[in-house]
């Protein structure tokens, strides 16, 4: 067997595999109490179904959120991490199996009426992530950042999109690269009104301006200007308003 692993840094904390470092993931530093009240409510609630699981996740999950509007729904089975450093608009609809995962200092802010489709991940890794009133995220899409990821109002992201992935560091004196920290590129804007197609992957660093669209199975690794239609890979412009 190998003697030295090479893991990335989040991987490191997770094997270690205790207690301290479960409750940390789930409610951060949060008093004991917290954490227990988020350990009840989640196993008699969390994978209710039908509308008494509606009901219930309704009446206490959201008391475990930082603010909350009341009129949420939130479908079973789904994986909140550090919910204290979780806002939700008025009318926030989280679907079944979606996961709200916070790390370190992140922060996820959820405008009214955002609709986050089944499968789907959110994920601010000591990053921000702020989704504007009237976003629809489709289902199982990815969005994840270790800095910032803004998505502006009534923006529609189709079904299996990757927003935000980063680059491990390339390291010039070994081959290892898993433990390397992330070359940050500032996170992902996406405007308002914009239309992103399916299956596309949004790189860190790219702001896509108000009302643009981009086309199924594109790789944005670049700019897009306001009104814009891009398409493939990489992403180009194949027509503008
Ligand atoms: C991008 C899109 C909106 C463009 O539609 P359009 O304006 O009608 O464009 P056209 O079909 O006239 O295509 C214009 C050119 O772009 C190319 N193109 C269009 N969509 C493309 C795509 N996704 N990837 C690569 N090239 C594409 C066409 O081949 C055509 O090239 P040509 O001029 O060399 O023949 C559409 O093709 C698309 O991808 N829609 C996303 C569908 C989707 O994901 N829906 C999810 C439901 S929310």
């Amino acid at each position: 067997m190998t003697e030295n692993i090479y893991v990335t840094p989040q991987q490191s904390s997770l094997t270690e595999g205790n207690f301290k470092t479960y409750r940390n993931i789930v409610t951060g530093n949060e008093p004991w109490f917290f954490w227990i009240w988020y350990e009840v409510v989640s196993t008699l609630f969390g994978g209710l179904g039908g509308i008494l699981g509606i009901i219930t996740r309704r009446l206490f999950f959201q008391k475990l959120f930082n603010k909350n509007s009341g009129k949420i729904i939130i479908g079973r089975g789904i994986t909140v991490r550090r919910p204290k450093q979780i806002c939700l608009g008025s009318g926030v609809v989280i679907d079944e199996y979606v996961t709200l995962d916070v790390k370190d200092d992140g922060f996820i802010e959820i405008g009214n009426k955002a609709l986050i489709s089944k499968n789907s991940q959110i994920v601010a890794k000591n990053g921000q992530i702020n989704l504007e009133a009237g976003v629809n995220i489709g289902f199982a899409t990815r969005i994840a950042t270790q800095t910032k990821i803004s998505i502006g109002e009534s923006t529609l992201i189709a079904a299996y999109c990757y927003i935000g992935p980063g680059n491990h560091q390339k390291s010039f004196d070994s081959h290892i690269l898993i433990d390397k920290p992330m070359k940050l590129k500032g996170g992902v804007n996406i405007g308002s009104h914009c239309w992103i197609g399916t299956r596309v992957t949004i790189l860190d660093g790219v702001t896509i301006g108000d009302g643009a669209i981009v086309g199924a199975h594109s790789l944005v690794i670049s700019d897009v200007p306001p009104g814009a239609t891009v398409a493939g890979t990489p992403a180009k412009i194949i027509s503008s308003i």
